[in-house]
C-alpha cells in the first residue's frame, strides 16, 4: 500500500491529503493540468493507477481524442461542456489553452500551479490549499494578462472540479427575506443545475452553497460533498452532468458585461471556492465546514470569547428612540441577563423613519441632545457591552450626504434607479466615499468605545454603474472588495471591535464576510417555528456560534403567530442567543422564564459553540439537533415539534455522536416543568425533570428514546452527561 504524504509535489503530480480527503492533480510541464481525483481519501492508490482508471474511452460518433477537463475547462481544450473561463481580447483570443509552467508547494498542504497560454499571453495561477484538520479544500484562480492590449473576462469559476457521478442528488439553497436558507432537493438529471445571484450581496434567495449526495446518503452515512463560494457579491453556481458521463461543479463570481477588463500585467482574482467530501453523510460535511470556519477563518479573538447574550433594540422601539426609553430597556435587558446592548437603526441624522438620514453618520441632536454618552455610560454601568447599528454602504436621497454628493451613488446612465426601501447604494469603490465612511464610523467607534457594530445592507443593487466617472463600467466586483477593505480597515484600527454581518437578515452570510465579521444576523424573522427551519438550513455551512438567534415578542411581528416564552427560548438557545422584544410588554412570569433560559444558555454556551453539531434525521414535522462535546462526555439535544405529529405515538429520538460504550445521565433541562401533555409519560418514568436516568450511548443511539407527548410549537432540550 502506498501511504500518502500530506503533500507531495513532483514534476508531474501534486498530491495532498488530510482531514479524510485526497486530492491528486496531474500537472506535467507544458501539458494541461487535470484533477485526477478529489474526494474522500482512497488508501493505497497512486497517481498512475488513478490516471489509468480515469482513461478516456473513444466512442463512435464522437471526437477522436480526449478533451481534458482542466482546472478552468477553457475553450482551447475543445470542450463542449460549459467552460470555467470565458474571456477574449475584443472577440479574439478566446480559445485559451493553459499549460503548466511551474508547480510550487505552498505552506501547509497546498500547491500553486502556474499556467500560461503563449498564444493569447494569458496566465493562470491556481491555488489549492487543503486544511488538513477539517478536510476543506480552498481553491482559487488568478488570471493575468501578459499582453499589452486589454483582455475582457466574462466568467472565471474559482475552479472547475470533477464530481463523483454517483453523487446524483443535490441539496440546494433558496429563500427569501424572512425565510432564508430553505433547502431544496433535486434528484438525478442530465444537463445543468444553475443558480445565479445578481443582488449585489450574497442574497436571501440564493445562498452560494451546493451539497451533492447519493440517493441513499443520510446525515450519518453515505457519500456526500459540499461546496461554498466565500463571496459577498454576485455569484453563479452550476453543476453539469455531461453526456460523456462526467460531472463537474463550478462556482464563481457572476460578472456584469465588460466589468473586468485587464490591462497589461493586470490580474483578476476569483473568490475562494471551498470544497469537502466524505463517506460519512451530510453531518460530516457540515462538521468539516464548521471546523474550517472556526479554526481558519474566524478571528481568533472572537473564538476565545464566550458569545455574549445580546439585547437588540429594533423590535422593541423601531424608530421611536428617546434616551429615557432606551435606558429603561437597557435596565430591563440587564435584569434578565443580557450582556451586550445594541442600539439599532434610528439614532443618527434625520433618521426618524426609513425615508431619511442614511449616510449622515452623526448622533441626532434632536433625539439625543447629550449624544449617546448617557446611554453608553448606563449600559456599561449595567455590566453590558455597547453595540451600534450602521448601514454604511447606503444613502437616503433625503440626507445631507446625498445633497452634497449626488454623484457618490451607484447608477447606470440612462436608466432610473429601482426603488428599494427609499435608499441608494454608495459607490464604495470611490476613494472619497471609502474615506468618508471610514472616518465617520471610526470617529464614533473611538468616541464611544463601541464594542460591536451591527453592519447592515438593506437593498439589492440593480445598477452597479460607476456614475460620475468617465469609466462607466459596472463596479460590483470593486464594490464588494471595497466593503471588505472598509471592514478590514476598521478591524485593524480597532482590534477588539466585533462586527455582525446583517443584510435585512441573512442576505450577507458567507465565509467571505466572516473573514471580517463575528456573527451573521440569520434572519429578520424571529418567529420561533420558522427559526427552527431557517437555522437548520443555515447549519449545513454555519456553526451555531455565528448564527444570531433572538427571542422575539410573544406575537411575532413578521408572521403574526404567537409562541410561548419556553418555545421562543428553546429556538434561540441553539445559536448565538439574543433578545429583541419590548420586555415591558412581557408578563412577569415570561420575563422570569426568559431569565432562566438565558442562564441555561450561559451554562451551556461553551458546549453549544465548541462541540460537534448534529442534525438528527427528522421528518418535516420536527427539528432534532444536538451538540456533542469534543470529549463526547457531554451533550445537549433539542427536539422541537413543529406540526401536529403524524402518528399517535410521539417520535423516538435516536441520539447521535455519543460514545456507544459510555454511560450517560439523561435529564431534561428545558422547559423547566414537565412538558408532557399526557401522563404518565417517559418523563416521569425516567425522572428526567429530576435526577435523570443513566443509559448507554449505544442504547440512546441504536434503540432510541421515546419523546414526550408535546403540543406543536414546543421543544424539549436534553442534557446528557457521562457518569
Ligand atoms: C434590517 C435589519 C433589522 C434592523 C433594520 C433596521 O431590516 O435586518 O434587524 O436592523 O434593518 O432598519
Amino acid at each position: 500500500m502506498t501511504a500518502h504524504l500530506p503533500l507531495s509535489v513532483n514534476a508531474d503530480v501534486v498530491t495532498f491529503t488530510g482531514g479524510g480527503v485526497l486530492v491528486v492533480i496531474e500537472a506535467k510541464k507544458n501539458e494541461r493540468p487535470k484533477i485526477l481525483y478529489c474526494g474522500p481519501d482512497i488508501a493505497g492508490t497512486d497517481a498512475n493507477q488513478l490516471s489509468l482508471l480515469s482513461r478516456w474511452q473513444y466512442v463512435h460518433g464522437g471526437a477522436s481524442q480526449e478533451r481534458t477537463l482542466t482546472l478552468s475547462n477553457e475553450l482551447g481544450t475543445g470542450t463542449l461542456a460549459p467552460p470555467g473561463l470565458i474571456a477574449s481580447r475584443d472577440g479574439e483570443d478566446w480559445a485559451l489553452d493553459l499549460r503548466v509552467v511551474e508547480v510550487q508547494a505552498l505552506e501547509g498542504s497546498g500547491a500553486e500551479i502556474q499556467c500560461f497560454d503563449p498564444s493569447t499571453k494569458i496566465g493562470a495561477n491556481y491555488r489549492l490549499i487543503l486544511d488538513r484538520n477539517s478536510g476543506v479544500l480552498t481553491c482559487s484562480t488568478q488570471i493575468t494578462n501578459h499582453a499589452d492590449t486589454p483582455f475582457t473576462l466574462d466568467w472565471c469559476a474559482g475552479m472547475t472540479l470533477p464530481l463523483d457521478p454517483r453523487l446524483s442528488e443535490i441539496t440546494g439553497f433558496s429563500g427569501r427575506w424572512a425565510g432564508e436558507f430553505q433547502t431544496e432537493e433535486i434528484g438525478a438529471f442530465q444537463g445543468s443545475y444553475v443558480r445565479e445571484n445578481m443582488a449585489g450581496r450574497t442574497s436571501h434567495e440564493c445562498f452560494p452553497g451546493v451539497i451533492l449526495k447519493t440517493a441513499t446518503t443520510t446525515e450519518t452515512h453515505g457519500a456526500a460533498s459540499g461546496f461554498h463560494l466565500a463571496w459577498s457579491g454576485n455569484h453563479r453556481s452550476r453543476v453539469d452532468r455531461l453526456s460523456d458521463g462526467r460531472s463537474v461543479i463550478q462556482m464563481g463570481e457572476l460578472l456584469w458585461p465588460g466589468e473586468i477588463r485587464l490591462g497589461a500585467r493586470e490580474s483578476y482574482q476569483t473568490p475562494n471556492l471551498l470544497a469537502t467530501w466524505s463517506n460519512e453523510g451530510l453531518g460530516a460535511i457540515s462538521h468539516a465546514f464548521h471546523t474550517h470556519l472556526s479554526t481558519q477563518i474566524l478571528k481568533k479573538r472572537s473564538i476565545a470569547k464566550p458569545r455574549p447574550v445580546h439585547f437588540n433594540t429594533w423590535e422593541a422601539v423601531y424608530f421611536f428612540h428617546n434616551q429615557e426609553n432606551i435606558i429603561e430597556l437597557a435596565e430591563r435587558a440587564a435584569h434578565v441577563g443580557a450582556e451586550r446592548f445594541v442600539l439599532d437603526d434610528g439614532w443618527f441624522g434625520a433618521r426618524r423613519n426609513d425615508k431619511a438620514g442614511l449616510g449622515d453618520w452623526w448622533v441626532s441632536p434632536d433625539v439625543y441632545p447629550d449624544g449617546l454618552h448617557p446611554i453608553v455610560d448606563k449600559v456599561r454601568e449595567l455590566g453590558m457591552e455597547f453595540g451600534l447599528w450602521f448601514e454604511p454602504e447606503m444613502v437616503n436621497p433625503d440626507s445631507d450626504l446625498f445633497r452634497a454628493h449626488p454623484d457618490w451613488v451607484l447608477e447606470a446612465s440612462g436608466v432610473d434607479p429601482i426603488g428599494f426601501r427609499n435608499q441608494l447604494t454608495l459607490n464604495v469603490s470611490k476613494p472619497e466615499v471609502f474615506d468618508y465612511l471610514y472616518e465617520k464610523i471610526a470617529a464614533l467607534v473611538d468616541e464611544y468605545k463601541i464594542d460591536y457594530i451591527k453592519w447592515d445592507m438593506n437593498r439589492d443593487c440593480h445598477h452597479p454603474g460607476n456614475s460620475g466617472s468617465s469609466d462607466k463600467r459596472a463596479v460590483m466586483h470593486l464594490q464588494t472588495l471595497g466593503v471588505y477593505r472598509l471592514l478590514d480597515r476598521l478591524r485593524d484600527a480597532f482590534p477588539s471591535l466585533e462586527i455582525e454581518s446583517c443584510a435585512s437578515g441573512g442576505a450577507r452570510a458567507d465565509y467571505g464576510v466572516l473573514r471580517r465579521a463575528d456573527r451573521i444576523w440569520t434572519s429578520d424573522n424571529n418567529d420561533a417555528r420558522d427559526r427552527q427551519h431557517i437555522q437548520k438550513g443555515a447549519s449545513y455551512f454555519f456553526p451555531l456560534r455565528v448564527l444570531g438567534s433572538h427571542v422575539g415578542p410573544k406575537k411575532c411581528h413578521i408572521t403574526g403567530r404567537r409562541f410561548s416564552m419556553e418555545f421562543r427560548v428553546a429556538s434561540a438557545i441553539f445559536g448565538h442567543m439574543g433578545l429583541e422584544l419590548n420586555l415591558a410588554l412581557e408578563s412577569d412570569a415570561d420575563r422570569a422564564v426568559l431569565a432562566k433560559g438565558i442562564d441555561l444558555y450561559k451554562e451551556h454556551r461553551a458546549l453549544l459553540h465548541g462541540g460537534t453539531f448534529h442534525r438528527l434525521s427528522s421528518a418535516p414535522h420536527a427539528n432534532v439537533v444536538g451538540v456533542v462535546a469534543p470529549s463526547r462526555g457531554e451533550a445537549l439535544f433539542s427536539y422541537a415539534l413543529l406540526e401536529s405529529r403524524p402518528q399517535s405515538a410521539p417520535d423516538r429520538m435516536f441520539f447521535s455522536g455519543l460514545d456507544p460504550v459510555r454511560q450517560y445521565r439523561v435529564q431534561i433541562v428545558w422547559p423547566q416543568a414537565d412538558p408532557s401533555i399526557n401522563t404518565p409519560s417517559i418523563v416521569e418514568a425516567g425522572d428526567f425533570m429530576g435526577k435523570g436516568t443513566v443509559f448507554s450511548g449505544a442504547a440512546l443511539m441504536e434503540f432510541g428514546m421515546q419523546t414526550p407527548p408535546l403540543h406543536p410549537d414546543s421543544a424539549v432540550i436534553y442534557h446528557l452527561e457521562e457518569i
